[in-house]
């Protein structure tokens, strides 16, 4: 942007000062803001008129497409109609809808919602959840949650806890007590420019073994991964090692969750990972493309053998001590069943597994460009890692991320990797052009 620019841009924005922004960096953004003021389909549009093709959906959430039609129009209706109804002893028809549309989607036996606002609201309820379940079971010393390294879910305490992300863990204290981290499945030496699945490190399940044998299985409430971890940088995970969590899972009576706030709602080409994958947790976390990002909504999707061991007790008593004043919001049930409208009428999670191939094709063509050290992409998720600049880590891949916005290519970047994960609506031509801007931003560099 010119000088000039800048400061026409500035004379026609608020302030910027007082909000304070999360996960960036306030002062540089402040100094050169890039606002996004209008969105439609797989383009947004900055405040001064540019257009730009979002690789990202938002933040791996906008999976119709910006400002869907229908989506709009339900929450437009919605908002017309019962803006909040108190989500405690009272409840609207709009999230039973949704509660049961969700179950028909689910994996097989999971066929319960418990609504959230978001992802990391979703990861906090599910570990409570498991904790409540085996305490009702009167297996009350199982309070160990085990989580993985480089996996991200959320920022709540028991988020950060399970997670294994050392700068969103390291400046808050001591976090849940009993955490413990089964190690991450990327390894270059192995996998490198793997095209979907990983051949290599199924084996790595088994070190859940000796989590096992250290803690004892009776002190293990849940496992807690994403089946394909997305905000380190899109870590797959390698042929059978899921199953093989899940077995060890089973073997010692220890609760499965999936984190799906990414991979849910077609990212992996179906409707969860779950269900691509053909392994079934006990408790699923979504957000996200639960409502196509339009409204904030998260979900614990659950086994009916966890509800039905909630649902004891005196007749009229509560279950479950837990829930928010925006459970199941009207809007965000709307936004929803519109959202699960849009996928199945246009066919989008079939889509995504369609586009599959030639998203993979394109990436990949990416191997030897400069600095390039990896192509990973399993549905429509992918990754460039690069070489770190020695001494300055995240700043090759940030200079490929406004190399590619100035471009008109919105892409994400965690560490010194570029994520991507598209609108499910994306073209070929599009993948081209998202593909092009980086190769375009790599030989720059
Ligand atoms: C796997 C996973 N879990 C949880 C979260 C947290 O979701 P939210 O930002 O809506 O709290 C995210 C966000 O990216 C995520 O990727």
């Amino acid at each position: 942007m010119t000088d000039n620019a800048a400061r026409q841009l500035a004379a026609e924005l608020p302030d910027l000062e007082a909000y304070w922004m999360p996960f960036t960096g306030n002062r540089a953004f402040k100094s050169s803001p890039r606002m996004i003021s209008r969105a439609e389909g797989v383009h947004c549009y900055t405040h001064d008129g540019k257009k730009l093709l979002d690789a990202v959906a938002g933040l791996w959430c906008c999976n119709a497409g910006h400002c869907h039609p229908k989506i709009v129009e339900a929450i437009q209706k919605q908002a017309e109609t019962l803006d909040y109804s108190m989500a405690f002893q009272l409840g609207h028809p709009k999230v039973f809808e949704l509660a049961n549309r969700l179950s028909e989607i689910s994996p097989e036996g999971i066929d319960y919602a418990f609504f959230v606002n978001s992802g990391s609201e979703a990861v906090d309820t599910a570990l409570k959840m498991a904790l409540a379940y085996h305490r009702l079971r009167g297996e009350g010393a199982r309070t160990r949650l085990i989580g993985r390294a480089r996996g991200y879910h959320g920022v709540g305490f028991g988020g950060i806890s399970v997670g294994g992300i050392s700068p969103n863990r390291k400046m808050f204290g001591a976090q849940l007590p009993g955490v413990d981290h089964l190690p991450h499945t990327h390894n270059l030496e192995h996998n490198a420019r793997s095209r979907g699945l990983p051949e290599w490190g199924a084996h790595l399940a088994d070190e859940l073994e000796n989590i096992v044998a250290l803690h004892d299985a009776s002190t293990i409430a849940a496992v807690i991964i994403e089946p394909i971890a997305g905000s380190a940088g899109v870590l797959l995970p390698p042929k059978g090692y899921l199953e093989r969590i899940r077995k060890i899972c089973d073997r010692h009576g220890i609760l499965l969750i999936f984190d799906e706030v990414i991979t849910g709602f077609g990212r992996a080409g179906d409707a969860f990972a779950a269900r691509r994958f053909n392994v079934t947790p006990d408790l699923i976390t979504v957000a996200k493309g639960l409502t196509s990002g339009a409204v904030p909504m998260g979900a614990v999707l659950a086994k009916g053998d966890i509800y039905d061991t909630f649902m004891t007790g005196p007749p009229g008593a509560i279950e479950f001590f837990h829930g928010y004043t925006y459970s199941g919001h009207p809007l965000a049930a709307a936004a929803g069943c519109a959202a699960l409208d849009v996928y199945r009428d246009e066919g989008l999670f079939e889509r995504a597994r369609a586009m599959e191939q030639a998203f993979e094709d394109a990436l990949h063509s990416l191997e030897n460009e400069p600095h390039v050290i990896d192509v990973r992409n399993f549905g429509l998720i992918g990754a460039v890692e690069l070489e770190p600049i020695a001494d300055q880590p995240t700043a090759r891949a940030l200079a490929a991320f406004r190399s590619c916005f100035d471009n008109g290519v919105i892409v994400r970047t965690t560490g010194d990797i570029l994520a991507f994960s598209p609108p499910l609506i994306i073209d070929e031509a599009q993948i081209e052009q998202i593909v092009e801007s980086v190769r375009g931003a790599l030989r720059a560099a």
